[in-house]
């Protein structure tokens, strides 16, 4: 018998193409395909262990005890894909602020699907391990992997997952998080995007150009191009917040810092200092730009942030186990 416990560490992604609602919410089926990069910097840590006298899933999060309906509905596909029928106990740790539009869903359903199975004796490829992410979280699909990610819209459960983008680019790229609010967000990504699909009467113009911004931004990728590549999704990104401000009821992630940050980004652009922005759902920008232009647009931030509120990502890896 093996040992019925497995800790995995998987990284968040920010997506440069955003997924902004589902076709299919049961299979969490996306609209459109997505692009993302995994970063260094935020991570969660998760244990599973199964016993067989436990007789519910229980789930810990940076040491608190929490139920949770989504996680309890996720170990139960777990434990019908892999057979193995033993409630668990599931402890967590998020290296990065929980629900404030850092993407913690994404790294905490990667490393709870690698932990998951592999405690269950499953030893998954990744493709496969990408899929069952993705019925946690839409956006872990993409966590399992490391550096450039695209998430493959599909039609079906087998056909909806992500594969790491083999790009050539020389830019040694940073995302900046600014971090305007650690707290939890008001309107969750998942009831966000379902207002959004349900009642925005641009919605249409999202989904017919998405796939055209998906297409560009890896042609941007692939000539080495970065000003497209920033351009574009910097464009993707707001037209996402578009939708939001034009949804019924309206709601929208912007802070008044936000906007700052969007302006300090735009003025130096004006300096010809190479950057760009994307937001997800919630206040905190991320700045995407070279390395080399790195300490110039942070000397710059700092007249407006706090240093500690500035942090500084690479490209991370994909999901792993890290030893018991
Ligand atoms: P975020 O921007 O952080 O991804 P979401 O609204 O997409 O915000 O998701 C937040 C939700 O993800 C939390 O309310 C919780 O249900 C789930 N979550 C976050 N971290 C973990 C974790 N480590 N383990 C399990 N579930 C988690
Ligand atoms: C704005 O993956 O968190 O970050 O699938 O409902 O769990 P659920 O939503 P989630 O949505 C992420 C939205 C986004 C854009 C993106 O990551 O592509
Ligand atoms: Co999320």
């Amino acid at each position: 018998m093996a040992d019925l416990q497995a800790t995995a560490r998987a990284h968040t992604n920010i997506a440069l193409i955003k997924y902004w609602g589902k076709k299919d919410k049961n299979l969490i089926l996306p609209m459109n395909g997505s692009i993302s990069l995994t970063l260094d910097k935020f991570y969660t840590d998760t244990t599973v262990e199964y016993s067989p006298s436990l007789k519910k899933d229980h789930f810990f999060l940076n040491g608190q005890n929490k139920n949770d309906q989504k996680l309890a509905k996720f170990m139960d596909i777990v434990r019908q894909k892999t057979g193995f029928n033993s409630y668990a106990s599931i402890n967590s740790i998020n290296h990065v602020p929980t629900a404030a539009g850092l993407a913690s869903s994404a790294s905490a359903y990667a490393a709870l699907s690698l932990a998951a199975t592999t405690a269950a004796n499953k030893h998954y490829t990744k493709t496969e391990l990408s899929r069952l992410a993705r019925r946690g979280s839409g956006s872990a699909t993409r966590s399992i992997f490391g550096g450039f990610v695209e998430w493959i819209e599909g039609q079906d459960d087998e056909s909806s997952y992500a594969k790491p983008l083999r790009v050539n680019t020389d830019w040694d790229i940073r995302m900046i998080a600014i971090v305007v609010d650690s707290k939890p967000k008001k309107v969750s990504s998942r009831s966000g995007m379902q207002t959004v699909v349900a009642t925005s009467p641009f919605y249409k113009g999202w989904v017919s150009t998405a796939n055209k911004d998906l297409n560009d931004i890896k042609e941007a990728l692939s000539k080495n191009d970065f000003q497209s590549f920033g351009q574009i999704a910097e464009n993707n990104s707001l037209k996402m917040h578009a939708l939001n401000l034009s949804a019924t009821p309206h709601f929208n992630y912007f802070e008044p810092e936000s906007l700052i940050a969007m302006r300090v980004v735009e003025n130096l652009r004006e300096k010809k200092v190479n950057c760009y922005y994307t937001m997800d759902a919630g206040p905190n920008v991320k700045v995407i730009c070279k390395n080399n232009d790195l300490n110039v647009i942070l000397d710059e931030l700092c007249h407006y942030f706090p240093s500690d509120h500035l942090l500084v990502a690479a490209p991370g890896p994909g999901v792993k186990l890290l030893d018991n």
